[in-house]
């Protein structure tokens, strides 16, 4: 049985056939005890017959009326017949050397009753003998036949009494057959369901773990099958939407870099025109410092086209050195063109502070968080960014105080780190928002605007790098995150 339906349709067929089976026998047994009493009233008939043969076989002895005697023998040939006609249920109750008893005694009884009518006389000494026998033979007639009728009370009494007996039985079997085939049942059909809920619950959360095949029933395996399917096109596009917010972070870089490439460009034209314009007058000297210069700007330039591509390539993780002044310095140049006039951005980063890290993914961290708060600052305010050589103690959180404060990822780590923070006085994080800033698609920016994604990325890059993040904000006061990241042993030294 691999289906739960069918799971179901052999429980309720269990319970049924066991109800029917259970009502057949209650059934037969009442036939038995209906059959009982319908011989009970016969035998009871016999006995009250037998009972009216002694009546009036007194009342012939006492006033000699010649009716009495014909009663007697009326119901001594009504009992005859009784005991002959019924046959089976007699030969049920008593012996059926018992029965032959009474049947003789029946026809002695006949033979006697004769004797004494044929006599006529009454008082004589041969009379009364046979009034002696006809009494005695009376007697034990009405005891044989009480003694039946006792039999069949006491018999019809214990079928009773088995009877409720089977009764109560077959009522606690089916309510324990009925609770033991609902435990099976709920156990087999609603374990798999609760643990596929416990795994949709994991991916509620944000797991995206494809679901294990808890059962090898029809429905819950092709359930498994279409949310594994589903999962499947989910990491697909957030795979794709990462990938688009890469895009655009290019984008982003690729706008910089051409403000910044103009500049070199600009000089390059220039030392040109110079020195075309000079020709061959020029003073040797100056036309080496003028080709010096458009060397010089040659390899800027290239350093920012490098730069660029190195960005825009997929490449595998790589960390090196990494002066961390100046790669906040490039990420800032490149997005310069994306800052307004009146939002100043001032850096206290020591010049000496080297860390290992993936370049081009770091310059993305410092780009997402210094775009959202540019975004912040709605035009106007000012942005800060620190950093500074610490040690980590074991405390999760780089940092904060604030009321509004919530630290993410592992930093678990003792030793050498920095803690580089990037504070704006823009317009702060709601406090039932905080904790979600960082799951992934969730933004609070207009449709079309932003995807969502940007701190999303922060934090997997900041885990990749062993790292922890933390947030601290005050809605209308600003907004501050912390970066920990750690710093090889020994190495922070330029
Ligand atoms: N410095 C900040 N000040 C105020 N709110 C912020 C700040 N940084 C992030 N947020 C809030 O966190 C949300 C999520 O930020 P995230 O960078 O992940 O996505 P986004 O900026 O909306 O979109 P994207 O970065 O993909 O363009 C933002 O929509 C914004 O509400
Ligand atoms: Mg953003």
């Amino acid at each position: 049985m691999n289906s739960l339906r069918q799971k179901i349709t052999f429980g309720y067929y269990a319970v049924g056939t066991l109800i029917v089976g259970l009502s057949l026998f209650a059934f037969v047994e009442l036939r038995l005890i209906e059959n009982k009493i319908l011989a009970g009233g016969r035998i009871s008939e016999f006995f009250d017959a037998t009972l009216e043969i002694r009546r009036f076989e007194k009342n012939y002895f006492l006033y000699r009326q010649a009716a009495d005697m014909s009663e007697t023998r009326r119901y001594v040939l009504q009992a005859q017949a009784l005991l002959r006609e019924n046959h089976g249920v007699f030969d049920a109750i008593a012996s059926a050397a018992r029965i032959a008893v009474l049947q003789d005694e029946l026809a002695q009884y006949t033979v006697l009753m004769g004797e004494y009518e044929s006599l006529g006389d009454a008082g004589t000494a041969r009379t009364e003998a046979l009034e002696m026998r006809i009494r005695k033979a009376g007697k034990e007639i009405v005891t044989l036949a009480e003694e039946i009728a006792r039999t069949e009370r006491t018999s019809l009494q214990s079928s009773l009494d088995r009877h409720r007996r089977v009764l109560v039985i077959s009522i606690a079997v089916l309510v324990l057959a009925v609770v033991v085939i609902g435990q099976l049942l709920s156990r087999r059909v609603a374990r798999p369901l609760k643990s596929l809920e416990d795994n949709m619950e994991a991916v509620a959360q944000g797991r995206l773990t494809q679901l294990e095949r808890e059962s090898d029933d029809r429905e819950i395996a092709s359930l498994t099958h279409a949310f594994n399917h589903v999962l499947q096109e989910l990491e697909l596009r957030q795979t794709h939407l990462v990938r688009a917010e890469k895009l655009a972070a290019l984008g982003t870089l690729l706008s910089g870099v051409a403000h910044e490439l103009n500049n070199p460009l600009s000089n390059i034209s220039s030392s040109c025109q110079i020195l075309m314009e000079e020709g061959d007058q020029a003073d040797p000297a100056f036309r080496r410092e003028l080709l010096g210069q458009i060397d010089e700007q040659t390899i800027r330039a290239r350093n920012i086209v490098r730069s660029l591509l190195d960005f825009a390539r997929d490449r595998e993780f790589k960390t090196e050195p990494l002066h961390l002044a100046q790669l906040f310095e490039e990420t800032l140049r490149f997005l310069k063109g994306q800052v307004p006039a009146r939002v100043m951005i001032a850096t206290e980063i020591p010049p000496d502070l080297l860390l290992h890290g993936d370049k081009q993914r770091l310059q993305q961290v410092f780009l997402n968080l210094i775009k959202n708060a540019v975004e912040a600052l709605e035009g106007a305010g000012e942005i800060r960014i620190t950093a500074r050589r610490g040690r980590a103690t074991g405390d999760s959180a780089p940092s904060g105080k604030g009321a509004h404060f919530l630290a993410f990822g592992r930093c678990e780590g003792h030793g050498e780190v920095v803690d580089i923070e990037i504070r704006d006085n823009g317009a702060g994080i709601p406090p039932e928002i905080l904790p979600r800033i960082f799951d992934p698609f969730f933004t609070t920016r207009e449709v079309g605007k932003g995807s969502g994604l940007g701190l999303f990325i922060v934090f997997e890059i900041i885990e990749e790098h062993g790292g922890c993040i933390a947030v601290e904000s005050e809605p209308g006061q600003g907004t501050a995150f912390f970066i920990r990241l750690p710093l090889p042993a020994g190495e922070h030294h330029a």
